[in-house]
């Protein structure tokens, strides 16, 4: 069963993230001037050590932060559509939002029970969001709904319409999510960490799936991970966030080849001692600095190997270094590969 629909042509970009600051509770700056775009049809790969930045970066674009966190400066726009004007997205109300989130916007998070209602079938909570989302009739939408589990590899699609979140496994609920999610045929998906409660195989199976949705509805992905292997297999682009910041960014096989951050070095360095597990970005030594700590140059001064007095003596930009390469590091820039 597809999941097919046409694609609009339109020229650029899907989502456009622009000098994002994001203040928590406590006053802290924890998403410091982030900056990127998001191609149509293209997956990014979105890592950094736990308490970066990650999740409020993606719950910004979602109009979900926290309560007590405020995006407090920068601006998202989402792409002009067939029709319609680029939606500046912190302009939105509440009312504007339900337009978007879920419908040009889906989203799945790690644990996917806490997203689903446990008193209502799984069938009945998709079916509203097609009822709601794209105006489809009751019985239009309990046939759609059936289609999209399926089409999402749940086996017995019409028996799992009837089923309650807790009759299904871990997998499978993040399947349905995932039918959810892109129900409305969003433009782009957001995966924030998706896949990390999952075992291996399972994790597997959900990131194919990703894949296949990505080829056929086209839609662009932002994917969230601890995990640098599967940014190696499911992205096209890395960005990589170190304390609240970008630090690098530029295309997976490059990078990956060849880091100009020592951040992005250093998790290279962890990830490829596999022994280590699955969650080997926790084991750099040194920690990152409070979250909107205030310091005066590079934040990753303090772990990094290469430090100089300039390191720490003001802000380090982040470089063009070209081939749609960025890195906020002083030594590439250095180097002569600054554009
Ligand atoms: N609800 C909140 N209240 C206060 N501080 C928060 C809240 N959520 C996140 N933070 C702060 O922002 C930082 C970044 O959080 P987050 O984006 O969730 O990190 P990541 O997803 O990369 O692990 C955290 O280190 C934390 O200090
Ligand atoms: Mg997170």
């Amino acid at each position: 069963m597809s999941v097919l629909v046409e694609v609009p042509v339109v020229a650029g970009p899907v989502l456009s993230v622009d000098g994002l600051d994001v203040t928590v509770s406590g006053g802290a700056l924890a998403v410091q001037g982030v900056s990127f775009t998001l191609g149509r049809g293209e997956a990014v790969g979105l890592v950094g050590e736990s308490g970066s930045g990650k999740s409020l970066t993606c719950r910004s674009a979602l109009g979900v932060l926290p309560a007590g966190c405020e995006v407090t400066g920068g601006r998202i726009t989402l792409g002009a559509t067939g029709s319609g004007a680029p939606t500046e997205l912190s302009a939105l109300t509440r009312k504007q939002w339900n337009a978007v989130r879920g419908r040009r916007v889906g989203a799945v998070f790690q644990d996917p029970a806490s997203y689903l209602n446990p008193s209502l079938t799984v069938g009945r909570q998709l079916a509203e969001q097609l009822r709601v989302g794209r105006g489809l009739p009751r019985a239009a939408a309990h046939t759609r709904a059936v289609e999209l589990f399926g089409a999402v590899g749940l086996h017995r699609p019409d028996e799992v319409f009837h089923q309650f979140p807790h009759e299904l496994s871990g997998g499978m609920l993040q399947r349905v999510l995932i039918a959810i999610a892109v129900s409305c045929e969003p433009e782009l998906l957001i995966a924030d960490e998706a896949t990390t409660a999952l075992d291996v195989v399972i994790q597997a199976e959900i990131l194919e799936l990703l894949a296949r949705l990505r080829a056929e509805q086209g839609l662009a992905l932002l994917l969230v991970t601890h995990d640098l292997a599967v940014v190696a297999e499911s992205c096209d682009r890395i960005l990589v966030m170190y304390a609240g910041q970008i630090v690098e960014d530029g295309p997976t096989a490059e990078v990956l080849a060849a880091p100009s951050h020592p951040y992005t070095e250093a998790l290279l360095r962890v990830a490829s001692l596999g022994v280590w597990g699955r969650r080997e970005l926790d084991i750099i030594p040194g920690r990152p600095p409070e979250a909107g700590a205030e310091l005066p140059g590079c934040r990753f001064a303090d772990r990094c190997a290469h430090t100089t007095p300039q390191c720490t003596a003001g802000p380090v930009a982040l470089y063009e270094l070209g081939d749609g390469r960025r890195a906020r590091c002083l030594r590439p820039a250095a180097s002569g590969a600054a554009v």
